[in-house]
């Protein structure tokens, strides 16, 4: 069996399509949504990542606002800088790209964004809603994700899910959206016995460890969805946490590095941050962008 490879380059532009048309009918009721992108220092990676994320954001047709700090800035720079967006009401969405410089403390520096245009959904407050099924700022990967998945399989209730991966961006939002869906859900870490075992029991694996071609072909139940959020640089270029050509031969569907789940990231975060703008003026929440 040859799984079917799911398009998350194409599935990201259409969903900027439909946010596009959304955000052009803001615009028409006089309100502009604005996201305000926040790079401290001069990480290479981080930097590709926030150019990318400031221009889809103006093609979108959306306010695009840049700020830029030293590696050195003091934290209390920094944090003055959260407050002056927290008070500008152009702003709805604020990110702060991770990670930060070691003398900044990022859960003091998150914690400082208004939970409303938190559109990482990293906010403690926010993690907590999306815990106990609140209102919630989403994180965008594990949004991203979570659409492809509802796209391919529909209904994920009751199917079975490992998430290998129990980080804070990825893997433990991942679990909360897949729970809320009424999956059954395992997260896997480093520390996990019988992984291989417990995956091929799932109808879905999510993986985000972050190692090149961790999961193996033979782990996968035949049919399974696998969704690849790994983007590891190596000898061979980017590779996920998947090893593609195995896995692929035995799922059902399959999402590509780079090609699935890397382009719905930044998708979902102009999907969350025209949530925000819907939020911040009583309207009501734009259709097929929230979980
Ligand atoms: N660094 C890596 N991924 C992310 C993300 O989703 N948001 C932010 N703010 N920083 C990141």
């Amino acid at each position: 069996m040859t799984a079917k490879v799911i398009d998350g380059k194409a599935f990201a532009a259409g969903l900027r399509e439909q946010i596009k048309l959304q955000t052009a009918a803001m615009i028409a009721q006089g309100i502009t949504p604005g996201l305000a992108v926040v790079l401290v220092g001069e990480d290479p990676a981080s930097q590709v990542y926030v150019r990318s994320k400031e221009k889809q954001t103006r093609e979108t047709g959306m306010n695009s606002f840049a700020h830029r700090l030293s590696a050195e800035a003091p934290q209390a720079e920094l944090l003055a800088l959260i407050e002056q967006l927290n008070n500008d009401p152009a702003v709805n969405g604020i990110l702060v790209q991770l990670p930060l410089p070691a003398h900044m403390d990022e859960a003091a520096v998150i914690n400082a964004i208004r939970p409303e245009k938190d559109v990482d959904g990293f906010h403690i407050l926010n993690v907590g809603r999306l815990a106990t099924g609140q209102k919630a700022m989403v994180p965008c990967t594990p949004l991203g994700c979570l659409m492809l998945l509802r796209d391919l399989l529909g209904d994920l209730s009751g199917k079975s899910a490992v998430v290998i991966g129990r980080s804070n961006i990825v893997g433990k939002p991942m679990a909360q959206l897949l729970l809320r869906d009424s999956a059954t859900v395992t997260i896997a870490h480093s520390r996990t016995r019988n992984l291989p075992e417990l995956c091929r029991q799932a109808d879905i694996v999510v993986a985000a460890v972050g190692r090149p071609n961790f999961v193996q072909g033979d782990w996968i139940k035949p049919g399974a969805a696998v969704v690849d959020v790994g983007i590891n640089r190596t000898d061979d270029g980017l590779v996920g946490d998947v090893d593609f050509a195995a896995a692929s031969q035995i799922a059902g569907a399959i999402t590509p590095v780079p090609g699935g789940v890397g382009p719905m990231t930044i998708a979902c975060l102009l999907a969350s941050t025209l949530t925000a703008t819907a939020r911040a003026n009583g309207l009501p929440d734009p259709e097929g962008l929230t979980p």
